[in-house]
């Protein structure tokens, strides 16, 4: 493990700044209250959301199941990554057969104890032949999962949909509808949505014309205070016998603007600069070495995020203009869709007014990375 991991899932000790988020979040879910938190790439949602799913299950005895939505292509992928999610609480080596089709599950679990221990009862009969069943029916049951569970073993039931704007593209409006149908009837179970894009996510839960308005309650993702960083930060350097000079931790922090991603991402390149050279003491030469090698490595990752805004007439343009602090609309260009751009990449969290035709990035790394193209 890095010393500033960069994992899907953050160890409980590296997740920072966010205790008093992950303590509501965790008493409401429990509660059964559903909770939704949109956010842009890389700035812990997925960290927070496992840590709160772990604390429901160690603190609270609650059931829990995470699926994540991107990169599934149909209504039955999703109903079957949900079944064997939610079945993986009571076996985990259900987890190991999700790969395989519904065929293999529903042989797996006719042959496995999983069928003495809490499928053994009528409610659950269909999972048997589960590869059989007309679409309809299957992702009704997978719907229906979560709550019968929950009243057989009267505990509370949290389940995490990771990247949920992606329900979308997976079932459209139809597949959103029968979620809320079969949801709204669920008095034990919570679902805790997360979603990079934005503005997506909150049109689906926030506009009164959509299948979810009122579903769930809308909670931000606090920044991380700069102390608090420089503290974590501190506490590393010094487990591994290594000081930083004064000024190195608000130099990286200048530069990443406590970006959770990018922040972790220049701290272990400070480090494995730091150990090739044998240093104990960390100067400002190794934290700029540290800034360009983040920088060269995150450029893969900004490189398919501006492919993402392809489909966006101007994007590009506009995000390299407002880098390099120029006046955002190019010349020659329909002013009624820059105004579009801008809304678009606003509401998606890659920049912010912050007065006349002014604004800045959220991931200031990402804007030097714009402002040296071309
Ligand atoms: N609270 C935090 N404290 C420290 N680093 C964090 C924190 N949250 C996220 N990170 C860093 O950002 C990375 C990406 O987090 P992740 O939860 O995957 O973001 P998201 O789901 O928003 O895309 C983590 O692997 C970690 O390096
Ligand atoms: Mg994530």
């Amino acid at each position: 493990m890095s010393l500033f991991p960069t994992t899907k899932i953050l160890p409980t000790e590296d997740i920072i700044g966010r205790e008093a988020f992950i303590r509501d979040v965790t008493r409401r879910t429990v509660e059964h209250q559903s909770v939704m938190i949109p956010g842009p790439r890389r700035i812990g949602k997925t960290a927070v959301a496992t840590e709160i799913l772990r604390r429901c299950r160690a603190d609270h005895g609650a059931l829990t199941a995470s699926v994540d939505l991107f990169l599934q292509s149909t209504p039955e992928e999703f109903a079957k990554k949900l079944i064997t999610a939610v079945l993986a609480n009571q076996d985990s080596r259900i987890l190991s057969v999700v790969q395989d089709s519904l065929a293999v599950i529903s042989r797996w679990i006719q042959g496995s104890e999983l069928v003495v221990r809490v499928l053994n009862s009528v409610e659950f009969r269909w999972l048997y032949h589960m590869d059989r069943m007309p679409q309809e029916e299957l992702i009704e049951h997978a719907l229906a999962l979560p709550q019968t569970l929950a009243e057989r073993q009267h505990r509370p039931v949290v389940i995490l949909l990771d990247e949920f704007q992606d329900a979308l593209a997976i079932g459209g409006q139809p597949l959103i509808k029968r979620m809320r149908a079969v949801w709204q009837q669920q008095p034990d179970t919570a679902y805790l949505f997360i979603g990079s894009q934005g503005s997506m996510m909150r049109a689906l839960f926030g506009q009164t014309t959509q299948a979810l308005y009122r579903f769930a309650d809308i909670l931000q993702l606090p920044d991380i205070p700069d102390d608090v960083w420089a503290q974590y930060i501190e506490r590393k350097f010094v487990a591994q016998s290594m000081a930083l000079k004064p000024g190195v931790v608000a130099e990286v922090l200048r530069n990443t603007s406590g970006h959770p991603y990018d922040t972790m991402k220049v701290c272990q390149a400070v480090y494995d600069i730091a150990r090739d050279l044998n240093a104990t003491q960390i100067d400002a030469t190794i934290a700029w070495m540290a800034l360009e090698r983040a920088t060269a490595e995150l450029e893969a990752i900004f490189q398919s995020d501006l492919r993402g805004w392809d489909g966006t007439p101007h994007a590009r343009r506009i995000l390299v203009r407002l880098a390099r602090n120029e006046p955002v609309y190019p010349p020659g260009v329909n002013a009624g869709q820059v105004k579009k751009a801008i809304d678009e990449l606003m509401a998606n969290g890659v920049i912010q007014r912050i007065g006349h035709g002014r604004y800045t990035f959220h991931e200031p790394m990402f804007q030097t990375y714009l402002a040296d193209q071309e």
